[in-house]
């Protein structure tokens, strides 16, 4: 089958399409066509081998982790799906690729297509949706009345967060470019900062709790607008040993990631501010829920572009442009 891969970890990774084994099924996974894949900002990180003491690829490896498809195939020990289903899933760091003809899912990663999306709109969401989940539910713990600041209010996740953190009835500060600003205000942000014009640091105040999404010092900065007691919940990094020792890497790099995140851990800890790093995992019951969130419209896919399969490579260019509004999907189908 067809698929986009790389080859090799580096400045020249050889990204291009390549004939790939039919993939073959363990008893807990599902063969799923795959009718659209979104791209995210790691699959163009992952062939430079920044990621490649966290995650794990045999190369050459396909790319992509976001999909949307229909089952064609199970494993004996699959109960939830059949053939025939629609279905949307994250495959990420589970070794895998899903810019391909068909992918390898296992049953606990899939949740049923929400009616109401075509495979386009499903595509666009397993990663923005669980990290965003996982971020401002299980990590931040989110209430109604805080107020959370989320940059990048246009980018994939921003457009998915502002929508969660809303329908969790919380009050929402971002960031934007001048261009952008209907955009995110559309979407339910409460306080827009456009950073052409702005510092939102000497802007916003009285926040308890910041989805870090914008890499530099934007992390460390946003330390001003908190309120003691508060949370920063980074997935730009740095990374911290806390996050190493949750996914059991070894000694050297959970030192080498303490390391990395000293300094903010430290003058966080000195405004009364807890600074945590957090990387997204598969997950089909969270997928479900946030499929529930989709077909009863309290949250919209925005998609900026769509590129046919044949231009894959050009859907990642695009996406490193950094300028996406929403996500960017490949169709297949
Ligand atoms: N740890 C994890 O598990 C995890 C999961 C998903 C994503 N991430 C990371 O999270 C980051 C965001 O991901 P994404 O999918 O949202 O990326 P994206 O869609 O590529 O982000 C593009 C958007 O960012 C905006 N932007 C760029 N620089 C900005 C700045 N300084 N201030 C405000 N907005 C800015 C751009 O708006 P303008 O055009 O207006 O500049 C554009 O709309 C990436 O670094 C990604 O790798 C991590």
């Amino acid at each position: 089958m067809k698929a986009l891969t790389f080859k090799r970890y580096g400045k020249s990774p050889e990204i291009g399409f390549a004939e790939v084994a039919h993939p073959s099924l363990k008893a807990d996974e599902m063969l799923v066509k795959v009718y659209a894949a979104s791209v995210n900002p790691i699959d163009n990180m992952v062939p430079t081998g920044i990621f490649k003491p966290v995650l794990h690829f045999q190369l050459p490896a396909t790319l992509g982790s976001d999909l949307a498809g229909v089952v064609t195939e199970v494993g004996n020990k699959v109960t939830r799906f059949k053939v025939g289903d629609a279905v949307f899933a994250s495959i990420f760091d589970l070794g895998t690729g899903s810019i391909a003809e068909f992918a390898v899912v296992p049953e606990s990663a899939a949740a049923p297509k929400p009616a109401n999306l075509d495979f386009v709109q499903a595509a666009s969401i397993p990663m923005v949706g669980l990290t965003s989940w996982q971020a401002l539910k299980e990590r931040l713990n989110l209430r109604a009345g805080q107020k959370v600041f989320i940059p990048a209010g246009s980018g994939g996740i921003g457009t998915f967060a502002i929508q969660l953190a809303k329908y969790l009835g919380a009050k929402v500060g971002t960031t934007t470019s001048t261009g952008n600003v209907p955009l995110v205000s559309h979407l339910g942000a409460d306080e827009v900062v456009d950073y052409k014009k702005q510092e939102f640091e000497k802007v916003l105040r009285g926040y308890d709790a910041v989805l870090g999404t914008v890499r530099g010092d934007a992390i460390e900065k946003s330390i001003d607008i908190l309120k003691p007691g508060s949370k920063i919940v980074s997935i730009v990094g740095p990374l911290d040993a806390a996050f190493a020792r949750a996914k059991r890497l070894n000694f050297v790099l959970t030192f080498v990631f303490g390391l990395m995140s000293r300094k903010i851990i430290r003058v966080a800890r000195t405004r009364d501010v807890t600074y945590l790093f957090h990387f997204v995992r598969p997950d089909g019951t969270q997928l479900n829920e946030i499929g529930n969130l989709l077909e009863t419209k309290h949250i919209q896919p925005v998609i900026d572009k769509v590129f046919p399969f044949e231009q894959a490579k050009e859907a990642l260019e695009y996406l490193a442009q950094g300028h996406a509004k929403g996500k960017v999907v490949i169709q297949m189908q």
